[in-house]
Protein backbone atom coordinates (compact mmCIF):
# COMPACT_ATOMS: atom_id res chain seq x y z
CA UNK A 1 0.00 0.00 0.00
CA UNK A 2 1.35 3.09 -1.00
CA UNK A 3 1.93 5.63 2.29
CA UNK A 4 1.86 9.05 2.19
CA UNK A 5 2.33 11.47 5.13
CA UNK A 6 0.60 14.89 5.28
CA UNK A 7 2.25 18.03 7.13
CA UNK A 8 -0.21 20.23 8.32
CA UNK A 9 0.15 23.90 10.67
CA UNK A 10 -3.83 24.88 10.06
CA UNK A 11 -7.09 23.86 8.84
CA UNK A 12 -6.24 21.24 6.72
CA UNK A 13 -9.24 21.48 3.72
CA UNK A 14 -6.46 20.11 1.57
CA UNK A 15 -6.14 17.31 4.32
CA UNK A 16 -9.07 16.75 4.10
CA UNK A 17 -9.67 16.45 0.12
CA UNK A 18 -6.74 13.62 -0.16
CA UNK A 19 -8.80 12.01 2.39
CA UNK A 20 -11.15 11.94 1.24
CA UNK A 21 -10.04 10.67 -2.44
CA UNK A 22 -8.62 7.87 -0.39
CA UNK A 23 -11.79 6.95 0.76
CA UNK A 24 -12.73 7.17 -2.69
CA UNK A 25 -10.15 5.52 -3.99
CA UNK A 26 -8.75 8.38 -6.15
CA UNK A 27 -5.75 8.12 -4.48
CA UNK A 28 -4.48 4.11 -4.39
CA UNK A 29 -2.87 4.75 -0.92
CA UNK A 30 -3.53 5.77 2.58
CA UNK A 31 -2.67 8.38 4.93
CA UNK A 32 -0.37 7.03 7.93
CA UNK A 33 0.25 9.62 9.44
CA UNK A 34 -0.68 13.47 10.19
CA UNK A 35 1.79 15.68 11.54
CA UNK A 36 1.37 19.19 12.55
CA UNK A 37 3.63 22.05 14.05
CA UNK A 38 1.11 23.51 15.31
CA UNK A 39 -1.40 22.33 18.58
CA UNK A 40 -4.11 24.18 17.59
CA UNK A 41 -4.29 23.14 14.00
CA UNK A 42 -7.95 22.39 13.21
CA UNK A 43 -6.27 19.85 10.67
CA UNK A 44 -5.74 17.83 13.60
CA UNK A 45 -9.22 17.51 14.33
CA UNK A 46 -9.95 16.45 10.27
CA UNK A 47 -7.95 13.52 11.39
CA UNK A 48 -8.90 12.56 14.41
CA UNK A 49 -12.55 12.76 13.03
CA UNK A 50 -10.84 9.77 10.22
CA UNK A 51 -9.02 8.00 12.77
CA UNK A 52 -5.70 8.80 11.36
CA UNK A 53 -2.67 8.20 13.08
CA UNK A 54 -1.84 11.91 14.21
CA UNK A 55 1.37 13.92 16.26
CA UNK A 56 2.15 17.24 17.26
CA UNK A 57 5.72 17.99 17.25
CA UNK A 58 5.70 21.75 18.07
CA UNK A 59 8.98 23.69 16.60
CA UNK A 60 8.65 25.90 19.64
CA UNK A 61 10.27 23.51 21.33
CA UNK A 62 13.06 23.27 19.03
CA UNK A 63 16.02 25.56 19.46
CA UNK A 64 17.03 25.56 16.04
CA UNK A 65 15.05 24.29 12.75
CA UNK A 66 17.68 21.24 11.95
CA UNK A 67 16.88 19.99 15.14
CA UNK A 68 12.99 20.71 14.52
CA UNK A 69 13.43 18.94 11.30
CA UNK A 70 15.53 16.28 13.19
CA UNK A 71 12.46 15.25 15.25
CA UNK A 72 10.29 15.21 12.09
CA UNK A 73 12.89 12.92 10.24
CA UNK A 74 12.48 10.31 13.16
CA UNK A 75 9.24 10.28 13.51
CA UNK A 76 8.43 9.97 9.63
CA UNK A 77 11.22 7.40 9.76
CA UNK A 78 8.90 5.05 11.81
CA UNK A 79 6.44 5.27 9.20
CA UNK A 80 8.38 5.55 6.55
CA UNK A 81 6.20 7.08 3.70
CA UNK A 82 6.06 6.51 -0.28
CA UNK A 83 5.27 10.51 -0.11
CA UNK A 84 5.33 13.36 1.99
CA UNK A 85 2.47 16.12 1.46
CA UNK A 86 3.03 19.24 2.92
CA UNK A 87 -0.18 20.91 3.04
CA UNK A 88 -0.40 24.29 4.54
CA UNK A 89 2.26 23.32 6.27
CA UNK A 90 4.18 26.93 7.47
CA UNK A 91 7.59 25.66 8.20
CA UNK A 92 10.66 26.12 5.77
CA UNK A 93 12.62 22.87 5.55
CA UNK A 94 16.30 22.45 6.10
CA UNK A 95 18.68 19.82 4.10
CA UNK A 96 17.98 17.50 7.55
CA UNK A 97 14.49 16.86 6.03
CA UNK A 98 15.26 17.11 2.25
CA UNK A 99 18.26 14.98 2.00
CA UNK A 100 15.98 12.42 4.55
CA UNK A 101 13.65 11.96 1.89
CA UNK A 102 15.14 13.06 -1.04
CA UNK A 103 12.24 13.50 -3.77
CA UNK A 104 9.61 12.47 -1.87
CA UNK A 105 7.92 15.52 -0.45
CA UNK A 106 6.01 17.82 -2.46
CA UNK A 107 4.43 21.32 -1.22
CA UNK A 108 1.29 22.82 -2.94
CA UNK A 109 1.65 26.81 -2.87
CA UNK A 110 -1.27 29.33 -3.87
CA UNK A 111 0.49 30.93 -6.64
CA UNK A 112 1.53 30.66 -10.18
CA UNK A 113 5.46 29.83 -8.99
CA UNK A 114 8.07 31.60 -9.80
CA UNK A 115 5.68 34.45 -9.38
CA UNK A 116 5.24 35.12 -5.22
CA UNK A 117 7.20 32.54 -3.12
CA UNK A 118 6.02 33.24 0.59
CA UNK A 119 2.80 34.59 2.05
CA UNK A 120 0.16 36.87 0.97
CA UNK A 121 0.03 35.60 -2.01
CA UNK A 122 -3.85 36.44 -3.09
CA UNK A 123 -3.48 40.03 -1.77
CA UNK A 124 -0.02 40.57 -4.40
CA UNK A 125 -2.36 39.50 -6.89
CA UNK A 126 -4.82 41.75 -6.07
CA UNK A 127 -2.80 44.80 -5.41
CA UNK A 128 -0.30 44.29 -8.78
CA UNK A 129 -3.58 43.55 -10.52
CA UNK A 130 -2.20 40.30 -11.89
CA UNK A 131 -4.71 39.18 -14.89
CA UNK A 132 -3.79 35.30 -13.58
CA UNK A 133 -3.78 33.76 -10.61
CA UNK A 134 -3.05 29.79 -9.48
CA UNK A 135 -1.44 27.17 -7.78
CA UNK A 136 1.38 25.18 -7.76
CA UNK A 137 2.70 21.38 -6.72
CA UNK A 138 5.99 21.15 -6.73
CA UNK A 139 9.28 19.44 -5.01
CA UNK A 140 10.30 20.61 -1.73
CA UNK A 141 14.19 21.59 -1.63
CA UNK A 142 15.72 24.14 0.60
CA UNK A 143 14.70 27.30 -0.87
CA UNK A 144 11.59 28.34 -0.13
CA UNK A 145 8.73 27.20 -2.48
CA UNK A 146 11.78 27.07 -5.10
CA UNK A 147 11.63 23.14 -5.97
CA UNK A 148 11.18 21.69 -9.63
CA UNK A 149 7.63 22.27 -10.62
CA UNK A 150 4.96 19.55 -10.52
CA UNK A 151 1.77 20.96 -11.87
CA UNK A 152 0.08 24.23 -12.03
CA UNK A 153 -3.58 25.22 -12.22
CA UNK A 154 -4.65 28.60 -13.28
CA UNK A 155 -7.65 30.55 -13.45
CA UNK A 156 -8.14 33.97 -14.92
CA UNK A 157 -8.71 36.96 -11.79
CA UNK A 158 -12.15 38.74 -12.68
CA UNK A 159 -12.63 42.30 -12.15
CA UNK A 160 -12.99 43.47 -8.75
CA UNK A 161 -12.00 40.37 -7.55
CA UNK A 162 -10.94 40.50 -3.78
CA UNK A 163 -8.30 38.45 -1.91
CA UNK A 164 -10.62 36.94 0.20
CA UNK A 165 -12.60 35.90 -3.24
CA UNK A 166 -9.83 34.34 -4.73
CA UNK A 167 -8.69 32.24 -1.84
CA UNK A 168 -11.76 30.67 -1.90
CA UNK A 169 -11.77 29.87 -6.23
CA UNK A 170 -7.81 28.98 -5.25
CA UNK A 171 -8.48 26.42 -2.71
CA UNK A 172 -11.23 24.79 -4.90
CA UNK A 173 -8.87 24.05 -7.24
CA UNK A 174 -6.28 22.91 -4.50
CA UNK A 175 -8.78 20.27 -3.65
CA UNK A 176 -9.31 18.97 -7.09
CA UNK A 177 -5.19 18.96 -7.89
CA UNK A 178 -3.90 17.82 -4.78
CA UNK A 179 -5.44 14.71 -5.12
CA UNK A 180 -4.74 13.80 -8.96
CA UNK A 181 -0.82 14.76 -8.12
CA UNK A 182 -0.80 12.50 -5.62
CA UNK A 183 -2.69 10.07 -7.13
CA UNK A 184 0.06 9.77 -9.97
CA UNK A 185 2.67 9.01 -7.15
CA UNK A 186 0.55 6.30 -5.97
CA UNK A 187 0.50 4.49 -9.34
CA UNK A 188 3.94 5.40 -10.46
CA UNK A 189 3.08 7.82 -13.33
CA UNK A 190 5.06 11.04 -11.52
CA UNK A 191 8.80 10.51 -10.79
CA UNK A 192 11.49 13.00 -10.43
CA UNK A 193 12.23 12.26 -14.60
CA UNK A 194 8.92 11.77 -15.58
CA UNK A 195 7.18 15.43 -14.49
CA UNK A 196 3.70 16.57 -15.61
CA UNK A 197 2.99 19.83 -16.34
CA UNK A 198 -0.67 20.54 -16.59
CA UNK A 199 -2.84 23.51 -16.54
CA UNK A 200 -6.55 23.53 -15.06
CA UNK A 201 -7.71 26.56 -16.66
C1 LIG B 1 -3.28 26.40 0.98
O1 LIG B 1 -3.72 27.52 0.27
C2 LIG B 1 -1.92 25.96 0.49
O2 LIG B 1 -1.68 26.25 -0.84
C3 LIG B 1 -0.99 26.78 1.34
O3 LIG B 1 -1.61 26.86 2.59
C4 LIG B 1 -3.03 26.72 2.43
C5 LIG B 1 -3.45 25.60 3.35
O4 LIG B 1 -4.85 25.49 3.45
N1 LIG B 1 0.33 26.21 1.38
P1 LIG B 1 -5.50 24.28 4.23
O5 LIG B 1 -4.85 24.26 5.62
O6 LIG B 1 -5.22 23.02 3.48
O7 LIG B 1 -6.95 24.60 4.33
Amino acid sequence: MFKIAVLISGNGSNLEALIDACKKNVINGSIDIVISNNPDAYGIQRAKNHFINYKIIDNNRFETREDFDQALVEELKDSNPDLIVLAGFMRILTSVMTEAFKNKIINIHPSLLPKYPGLDTHNSVVKNGDLKHGITIHFVNEVLDGGQIIAQGEISVNANETSEELKTRIHAIEHVMLPIVVSKFADGTINTKRVIYEKFK
